[in-house]
């Protein structure tokens, strides 16, 4: 029986995606041997309203040197970032602010801050740094923690706003985190947070959104009680429905130094958040039949001769492609324009990733399956003329326009 990493409180097990191994942990060769695979399964903490990882591998291991996702690879998230620097520079009137960014991966945000605020990102995966040197941005090669923030506190001062995107629901220690945070933030500073929204992950039944950088399934809920217990509060709230399959932006401050949006309490009940768990009681039996539709589509494209390739290694295909276990005999390759990623394999089903420049080479009349669902609107924009096969909310078909 586990306890949760927050209040101790034991947990019932309520989604298992089997044994998986790390999503970001490419291999070199179709032959290398998948050496760390951890238990995929979530559970539900009652008191704090939070989904779990219930024994996560360690983040000095998900984010190690070889680390390969950039995400200035998508031109959406790019523009998001662009509003983001935005909607916060005139809501917190941020002029010539300090502004810190925890897992700035390949410094979207610093490079449009940058000359117009003091910034500093914090970076622990190697392959991200000498994207970040090239841009001219202030960055420390390590992860962001209690030391690190005091001697940044010290050194560098520190920040009117902190904010960090993707990254908090990858790390299972909330506590020192939080810690950390406040150690770096000045007294009336604000705390940003991004991060997929469960709500919406469970309403889109976007399961493989639980790979291995997944600890925590946040709701509104759950970021007040974190909050409370390092006396902070939630002040405000920004829905980001087409961000990583539906996310919310939280901002925090310590209690009291700033007014609280009335947009806090009325996301939660449009949001119907009471009902999640009966939700999440049903999701397991909801992953078995997608999984099952999305084999069974394959083997039929198989059998009836068809071609089909895979778009996007997201770290995403991966728990998908492991659950239903598909490997390269039912899709052999997968496109990518990530450098960091081609030329290697998918773990655990090894389907070797290909430069995307290749991949106008594939005949139109093949069936491309879309992984990065996310960001359809941009790869269907560019990719025209092509039949995808896409699996939420249920598998189904799509056509991108014609070219
Ligand atoms: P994400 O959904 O986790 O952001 O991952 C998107 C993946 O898709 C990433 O590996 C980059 C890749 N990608 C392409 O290959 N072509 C594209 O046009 C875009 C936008 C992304």
């Amino acid at each position: 029986m586990y306890q949760c990493h927050l209040c101790g409180k034991k947990l019932v097990s309520i989604i298992s995606l089997g044994q998986q191994p790390l999503a970001n942990r490419l291999l070199n060769s179709p032959d290398q041997i998948d050496d760390i695979w951890y238990d995929a399964t979530w559970s539900w903490c009652d008191d704090c309203k939070l989904l779990m990882l219930v024994d996560p591998p360690s983040p000095d291991i998900v984010f190690e040197s070889n680390y390969p996702y950039l995400t200035g690879q998508s031109k959406f998230m790019n523009e998001h970032f662009e509003k983001t620097a935005h909607t916060l520079y005139h809501q917190y009137n941020l002029d010539s602010a300090k502004v810190i960014e925890i897992g700035c991966n390949d410094g979207g945000l610093e490079t449009l801050i940058k000359d117009h605020h003091d910034v500093l990102g914090f970076e622990p995966a190697s392959a991200c740094c000498p994207i970040l040197e090239a841009k001219g941005i202030p960055h420390r090669r390590m992860k962001f923690d209690a030391r690190s923030a005091r001697e940044t506190a010290e050194a560098w001062g520190k920040a009117n706003l902190v904010y960090c995107a993707n990254t908090l629901r990858s790390l299972k220690d909330l506590r020192g985190f939080f810690m950390a945070v406040l150690e770096m933030l000045y007294d009336d500073g604000v705390f940003v947070i991004e991060d997929p929204y469960i709500v919406d992950i469970v309403n889109r039944n976007e399961f493989d959104q639980f790979y291995s950088e997944y600890v925590y399934g946040f709701t509104i809920t759950s970021m007040q009680n974190i909050a409370r217990m390092f006396g902070m509060e939630v002040i405000d709230i920004d829905p980001l429905p087409d961000n990583h399959g539906g996310s919310l932006r939280w901002h925090m401050a310590r209690v009291g130094k700033r007014p609280i949006s009335t947009n806090v309490e009325a996301l939660k009940v449009a949001n119907s958040e009471f009902a999640l768990k009966d939700k999440l009681n049903r999701f397991q039996q909801m992953i078995d039949d997608i999984s099952t539709m999305f084999v069974d589509e394959l083997v039929h494209l198989r059998d009836t001769d068809k071609k089909v390739v895979g778009y996007g290694a997201t770290a995403k295909s991966v728990t998908l492609l492991n659950y239903a276990n598909i490997d390269s005999e039912l899709l052999p390759v997968i496109y990518d324009t990530t450098p960091t990623k081609v030329g290697k394999y998918l773990p655990g089903v090894h389907v070797p990733i290909r430069d995307a420049k290749e991949f106008s080479d594939v005949p139109k009349g093949c069936i491309v399956i879309l992984f990065p669902y996310n960001l359809k609107r941009e790869i269907f924009d560019r990719e025209k003329g092509r039949r995808w096969l896409l699996y939420f909310p249920s598998v189904h078909y799509e056509e991108s326009d014609a070219a």
